[in-house]
């Protein structure tokens, strides 16, 4: 990977992770991840934001700076803007190698330095709003931004490049290649980046929209020419573009969703996919549309992601052995930890001996705070009566969500 300069003293650096491996050990990335990291050179010369020893990245960051003349050696501060260890995991081999770099941090940051790196001489507390002058006209600002994504995260302003260090902040999943910037990017491949922005944002930041909303709000003075985030595209020619879209985001917590609907389905033998046909065909009629995910076939990851977006949701799942359907259960558990509330709901689904879905799954709509239709659920495989049931149900879902 090349470096690509930002200014002429800022430089972006970034390793494309492309594994198996899950991010967060939860979150699958097919399309690979970036983890992007800053070099500002002034006198003193400053890297944000590292990376974990993973498929490679601290020697891609060692050979990108080296192509700018930089060697690990050089570095006179590293400053963490966030401290999962996505971005910091090889902070400890790094301060072995460079005896001089001081570490900078959010006091809680500082905190995390020390009990997952066990540093606790190079790591200084920068509070809100202070600077540090690189020299050469490079100074660096601090701005709190607490749980965007964890407690301790802060991003990081430059002034002379007008330019938002910004972490998890304005993120997505997809790795890069050698193209960088979003004027760069073809329509195509920004059409696939919102795609992974959505995801990466219901997986990683939903539960802290109202976070995300604060951050955004005390930023919003700051004549930001670049959104630097530490995954994904660098915003340069639009960067307005990425902080709508996160407000748009965080948005859906507050009820502003799309007039869609996630279904989300799993089936032991045809007869509940027989049922959800039906609901289908009610649901075209009023013209609205839907998303279709089938679990466990499909990783709750992209599930999370459209049900994030979407106003209405069907779950459409059997009974089984009286419960709720085992792969469905921990798809609507994912959904209460990320906050995914109040939705409007149908529920269908077929069973054998004798239902129990039912009751366990209006539990957890009670949690979820879920505005639930009346469900439909049958013995065996469905009726032509409960075919016209189904169809006016999903015609009703789709009215309401077209109505919110
Ligand atoms: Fe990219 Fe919350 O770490």
């Amino acid at each position: 990977m090349k470096v690509h300069p930002i200014t002429d003293h800022i430089y972006a650096l970034h390793a494309d992770i492309r594994s198996d491996d899950l991010f967060e050990g939860i979150w699958p990335i097919p399309y690979g991840v970036s983890l992007n990291s800053y070099l500002v050179k002034g006198e003193k010369i400053a890297l944000l934001d590292l990376v974990r020893d993973w498929v490679g990245a601290p020697v891609e960051l060692k050979n990108q700076l080296a192509s700018v003349g930089v060697a690990l050696e050089d570095i006179d501060y590293v400053i963490l803007n966030h401290l999962e260890p996505d971005h910091t995991g090889w902070l400890g081999e790094f301060l072995k190698i460079n005896q001089k770099a001081l570490v900078l941090a959010t006091a809680k940051g500082v905190e995390l330095v020390k009990n997952f790196y066990f540093e606790h001489e190079r790591v200084r507390v920068v509070k809100d709003g202070e600077t540090l002058d690189l020299g050469s006209g490079q100074v660096l600002k601090f701005f709190e931004t607490p749980n965007v994504h964890w407690p301790e995260t802060m991003m990081t302003w430059s002034e002379s490049g007008g330019v938002l260090f910004s972490c998890d902040g304005f993120g997505a999943f997809g790795a890069l290649g050698e193209r960088v910037f979003d004027d760069e990017i073809s329509e195509d491949e920004h059409d696939f980046f919102e795609a992974e922005s959505l995801r990466y944002y219901a997986n990683i930041i939903a539960s802290f929209g109202t976070f995300v909303k604060r951050a955004i709000d005390k930023l919003s003075a700051l004549p930001i020419k670049v959104v630097a985030p530490s995954h994904g595209i660098i915003w340069r020619a639009h960067p307005e573009t990425i902080i709508q879209r996160y407000l748009r985001y965080a948005g859906y917590l507050e009820g502003k969703r799309e007039k869609e609907i996630a279904i989300v389905w799993g089936s032991m033998y045809g007869n509940t996919e027989r049922g959800l046909k039906h609901v289908i065909e009610g649901i075209e009629e009023e013209k609205v549309s839907y998303t279709i995910h089938r679990v466990p076939n499909e990783n709750v990851s992209f599930v999370l992601a459209d049900v994030y977006k979407s106003e209405g949701v069907v779950i459409a799942m059997p009974t089984y052995e009286y419960k709720m359907f085992p792969p469905m259960a921990y798809v609507l558990d994912i959904f209460e930890r990320k906050h995914v509330v109040q939705r409007k709901v149908l529920r269908i689904g077929s069973y054998g001996w004798v239902g129990g879905a039912k009751k366990e799954y209006e539990a957890k709509m009670a949690a979820l705070k879920w505005d639930s239709l009346e469900s439909v659920e049958w013995a065996g495989a469905p009726t032509q009566e409960i075919a016209e049931i189904l169809r006016e149900r999903g015609r009703e879902l789709a009215r309401r969500v077209k109505g919110a």
